[in-house]
């Protein structure tokens, strides 16, 4: 990526599902009865999820990620033919407790040892981010664990970025922002942010406003760690 600029921000903020938080895990629990549908089902429920954040912020018609993530399930298990009455609510559970990519706590450590703040800005509701960062035990090396939910709109709007700077007292170019998702982190470039796109699902470029600074494959070669144990 051009202009990869090493500089130690002052606050890294992360994405949550995908970056921090493996969704793929809430249908990896439910693997023997999904069987060679396992990974079918986690694609399309993740893409319909993802749709509906962007629809509903088009119509004007919010609704918190928990429903949203629900109804995308509920689309997800119909479309392949999957039985709902036994799997919906052992999978939105699962969803409350989703695996941390492994990384995630020694690099939360190594950046908290290094001075600089960590939050979480997520699409998430409060209440499925905070048992999400309650099962992963991360909620001691986070300074804020930020919700769309205080805005109202879902990312990629402006004024979910905007909530980090605000919540963090920080400017748009002193933030280092993290995602997974190659959408997410174009929209906080052109938003202003430093951007390192994790890129775990080897996704391809976007062709969209902005472009993240640093590309990488996990979060433990994030470039102002580099050199760290
Ligand atoms: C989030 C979704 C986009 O955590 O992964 O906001």
């Amino acid at each position: 990526m051009p202009g990869a600029s090493v500089e130690f921000p002052q606050a890294c903020v992360f994405d949550a599902y995908g970056t921090l938080f493996d969704y793929a895990s809430a249908a990896a629990r439910c693997g023997a009865v999904l069987g060679p549908r396992r990974e079918q089902l986690n694609n399309l429920w993740r893409e319909k999820q993802l749709q509906y954040t962007w629809l509903r912020t088009l119509q004007g018609k919010h609704a918190d990620f928990w429903r949203v993530t629900r109804d995308a399930l509920d689309f997800a298990l119909e479309t392949l033919e999957l039985p709902a009455v036994s799997l919906c609510e052992k999978l939105m559970q699962a969803y409350l407790a989703l695996d941390a990519f492994p990384e995630v706590p020694t690099v939360l450590e190594q950046l908290k040892a290094k001075g600089i703040k960590t939050a979480i800005l997520s699409n998430g509701s409060r209440e499925m981010l905070h048992a999400a960062v309650s099962h992963a035990r991360i909620g001691r090396l986070l300074d804020a664990v930020l919700s769309v939910e205080e805005v109202g709109v879902y990312k990629p709007h402006p004024r979910v970025y905007q909530l980090a700077v605000d919540r963090l007292g920080v400017q748009p170019r002193a933030i280092s922002y993290q995602s997974s998702n190659a959408w997410d982190a174009w929209a906080a470039s052109a938003f202003g942010m430093r951007v390192v796109w994790c890129n775990r699902y080897a996704q391809c470029r976007e062709r969209l406003p902005g472009l993240p600074d640093h590309e990488i494959a996990s979060l433990s070669d994030l470039p102002f760690l580099a050199g760290d144990a």
